[in-house]
């Protein structure tokens, strides 16, 4: 984008001129209701005094781009596609008064001068919405996806069906939403309930519910007119909805009214998740292929979605007629029978025109390379890596950030936060087809709160699913986001918008200056930010932070955001060790769990210290003891050991029974120098920290060996073996 200095004065006398009126006729038509909304009438398309002009030119590579450029004179907008041409016309709509949006109309509106040549990074700009758990109105979905278009996103992904409600109807099978679209409270309702009385969005919406026989129930359904004219007028916005049907898992809808479709003819919950179709019941094809027939008839989206995500295959490994047809077709476990599942159901629906997306799930007992991967499981080691290296195609919607349903999906890090891990293949970057946030709805029972958890995360999404890498700027977006904030209020938007004064620490090591840079981010614009590096409390006479510092050495760095000269909370406290053990190499005696590499064998000694989550790609998980050796590579004088573990006992980790530390000069004969016992109790429910660590009193070695025994036999989590 470049700007000058003057301004297009739109008025009740500017012409559009619209060269080639056919092919754009829906984004003039778009266009000229936004003018209505703008100045109180469309504009004349035969006379007037300034002009704004609409270009077909020749198509270019990418659909989606156009050229804007408004000069005192004249508006032009230019592109090759209608896509183009809305886009554009979005711009334009972005750079009209807010007021327009709820309807207030201004005689002139002054368009700055500038232009601008657009176009997206990726073609998958999407969210998605659970409407099974909890149900939302047609209205609503419409309102989404003006939202949705009015940021540029183009596909809204419907989770139609799933354990909790089957929402579509389909006409060969109407027991499906006669039966299954309904429900009596369930255990997800009467948590929304009892939240409700603290916070009155978490009540049920009264429009999803009807009394029968003096019994509450709860559910709704979308019939397939309605479905079919939303389809409509999501294309005018040029947003896709892709339907996804979940199988073979998460149809619990279905099987409670057709048991028969489960393997042991039982409508029942497994330990973890319900009851799948049964893979190896032609009946269960029969099923799927006529439910599918009316999905495609009623979608014309390029996609479908059939989930293949959480599937419990207890009651396959326990089927007589699906172990005989495991050994008849040489498959080795219950993973390859959903493959075949998966592949099946995928080739009828391919042989219909049309591509099909899986959860990652699906991968585990291969998958064809034809299907697109949407990953979602960031807990699971290089999801994206593996797909894209079996020809896959990804989109990425991993749970943290860009599940906003859950409290970990931070505005910071749905901007920010690395979707892909350092070991990804840069030279398939090119299948990643885009970026993809959720809702799923379990614990959102109403708009109100739906609007809460979706705005305003989903501009941060926008920006970084349109938007260049290189043109991505956190400062800037948390300014510019302000100035959207007006526009979500004309709307109507219930946006929960609060940035806190939490400080969020990033580190650079820096080997040949033997250094950690420290830079520090926050949700607010332009902190006041003092530190210390001796632990003590900063006050407004501390070092005041002005972008990135170096540490050299130890520094227990505490830091907080003063605001009108006061300290707020919270206050951050981060250790920081350029020590000595830093590069040096790690000899794993049992390996870290596959699921928590963390940087593999250098990230006990990277100086990167793991944050808060277990999960933040610093932090190293075992299930078996904690077992290495560090070779510092020469004879070297050991003052201090230290190694920090995570508790978190929900998720079953915990602190080892203790911790030793024994050294060596030739690798071979060991004595021990350390021992610390652990002193929280694996019943504490709260996170802790714990530093294990003393003194080792100068003695000369060059291998320090790391015992910490897993006694709970659940995860150890550990990170940065601090020697000094
Ligand atoms: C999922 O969250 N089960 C895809």
């Amino acid at each position: 984008m470049e700007t000058g200095n003057g301004n297009f004065n739109l008025n009740s006398s500017t012409q559009l001129i619209v060269e080639d009126q056919g092919a754009f006729s829906e984004e003039v038509a778009f266009f000229q209701s936004m003018m209505t909304q703008a100045i109180g009438q469309n504009l004349s398309e035969a006379d007037g005094k300034n002009v704004i002009e609409i270009r077909k030119i020749e198509a270019s590579e990418n659909p989606e781009s156009y050229h804007l450029k408004i000069t005192p004179d004249k508006v032009t907008l230019e592109a090759g596609d209608a896509e183009g041409v809305f886009y554009g016309l979005i711009t334009l709509r972005q750079l009209l008064p807010s007021s327009m949006e709820s309807g207030e109309v201004s005689d002139e509106i002054n368009l700055p001068e500038l232009e601008i040549k657009d176009q997206p990074q990726y073609e998958w700009r999407a969210m998605h919405l659970d409407v099974s758990r909890h149900f939302f109105s047609m209205d609503y979905l419409r309102r989404y996806v003006d939202l949705l278009s009015l940021y540029k996103l183009n596909k809204l992904h419907l989770h139609l069906t799933d354990d909790q409600g089957w929402r579509i109807e389909i006409k060969k099978y109407p027991e499906l939403t006669e039966q299954g679209a309904w429900r009596t409270f369930n255990s997800q309702d009467s948590i929304c309930i009892d939240k409700s009385k603290e916070d009155p969005r978490f009540a049920l919406e009264p429009k999803h519910i009807e009394m029968r026989d003096g019994t509450p129930y709860y559910g709704g359904f979308y019939t397939q007119d309605e479905l079919r004219e939303f389809v409509s007028y999501a294309q005018t916005k040029h947003v896709e909805i892709i339907p996804e049907i979940d199988m073979p898992g998460h149809m619990m809808a279905a099987i409670a009214i057709y048991p028969e479709l489960a393997c042991n003819g039982e409508a029942a919950w497994g330990d973890l998740f319900s009851t799948p179709l049964c893979p190896v019941n032609e009946e269960v094809y029969t099923f799927v292929e006529n439910v599918l027939t009316e999905v495609m008839d009623i979608f014309p989206s390029k996609y479908i979605h059939i989930g293949a995500d959480e599937v419990e295959k207890k009651t396959w490994e326990e089927s007589v007629a699906a172990n005989k047809f495991m050994k008849e077709n040489g498959m080795q476990s219950a993973d390859e029978l959903q493959s075949y599942f998966v592949n099946r159901v995928s080739a009828f629906l391919q042989k219909n025109g049309k591509e099909v997306v899986v959860w990652d799930d699906a991968m585990a007992g291969g998958i064809d390379s034809n299907l697109k991967v949407m990953y979602w499981r960031n807990w699971v080691a290089g999801v994206p890596d593996k797909a894209v290296q079996n020809g896959n195609e990804v989109i990425l919607a991993p749970g943290d950030p860009f599940y906003f349903s859950t409290p970990n999906s931070k505005l910071f890090d749905i901007y920010n936060k690395p979707l892909l891990g350092s070991k990804f293949p840069e030279e398939l970057r090119h299948k990643i087809k885009g970026l993809q946030a959720c809702l799923w709805t379990e614990t959102i029972p109403s708009e109100a709160l739906a609007d809460a958890m979706l705005f305003p995360n989903v501009l941060a999404l926008a920006e970084r699913a349109w938007s260049s890498e290189s043109s991505q700027d956190w400062n800037s977006f948390k300014t510019r986001l302000k100035n959207q904030l007006p526009r979500l209020d004309q709307l109507g938007v219930k946006y929960e918008y609060n940035p806190t004064t939490k400080l969020i620490p990033f580190m650079n090591v820096d080997t040949d200056g033997q250094r950690i840079g420290i830079t520090l981010e926050s949700e607010i614009s332009q902190p006041t930010i003092y530190y210390t590096t001796d632990g003590t409390q900063p006050t407004s006479e501390s070092y005041l932070y002005k972008g990135e510092f170096f540490v050299t050495g130890s520094a227990t760095i505490v830091a907080a955001v003063f605001l009108e000269g006061k300290i707020t909370d919270p206050i951050l406290t981060k250790q920081v060790d350029y020590h000595l053990a830093i590069g040096k190499p790690v000899e794993y005696r049992k390996s870290w769990n596959k699921s928590y590499p963390a940087g593999d064998a250098g990230s006990m000694t990277d100086g990167y210290r793991g944050g808060e989550s277990y999960n933040d790609g610093r932090w190293q998980g075992f299930t078996s003891d904690f077992d290495v050796t560090v070779d510092m590579e020469k004879e070297t004088t050991l003052n201090s050991f230290s190694a920090t573990f995570m508790q978190v006992a929900g998720p079953g980790v915990f602190m080892p029974g203790f911790l030793e530390v024994s050294i060596s000069t030739d690798g071979e004969t060991f004595e021990t120098v350390l021992r610390i016992d652990n002193d929280v109790a694996a019943t504490e429910k709260e996170k802790v920290l714990k530093d294990f660590k003393g003194s080792l009193e100068g003695k000369q070695a060059r291998y320090v060996k790391v015992f910490a025994p897993n006694v709970q036999k659940g995860f150890l989590f550990v990170d940065e073996l601090v020697i000094n």
